[in-house]
């Protein structure tokens, strides 16, 4: 019975500490966002019709990786790490 329960404690602390890394990956990629990407797109991602930029609300990072590597637009921005793209894509998909 005491293994079943520190078998229940652990799962359910895994949990937990997926769901912090997921709310911490939004604060960061808020930041990253806020920094290089809400000019042009807006600060709630609404899209820009002035900078001919469309929403990005709910974008994966599959879709910003793609864009980042082929857009004109987004040439200064390849640097940008796999990690940061997922980043603000987690920070995306709070938008929605
Ligand atoms: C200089 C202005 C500018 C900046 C800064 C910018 N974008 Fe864009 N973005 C655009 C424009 C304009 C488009 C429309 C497609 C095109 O011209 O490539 C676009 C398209 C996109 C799309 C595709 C949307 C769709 O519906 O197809 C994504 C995703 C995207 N941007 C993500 C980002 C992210 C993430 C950042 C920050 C790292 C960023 N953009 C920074 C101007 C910008």
């Amino acid at each position: 019975m005491k293994k079943v329960l520190s078998g229940i404690a652990v799962v359910a602390a895994l949990c937990f500490a997926g769901s912090v890394v997921r709310a911490q990956d939004a604060a960061n990629g808020e930041k990253t966002y806020k920094a290089k990407c809400a000019g042009c797109h807006g600060a709630n991602a609404e899209g820009k019709p002035a900078m001919k930029a469309p929403a990005v609300k709910g974008k994966t990072a599959e879709e910003i990786q793609k864009q980042i590597s082929t857009s004109p637009k987004h040439a200064g921005f390849k640097s940008l790490s796999a990690d940061e793209v997922k980043e603000i894509a987690a920070y995306l998909a709070t938008l929605k």
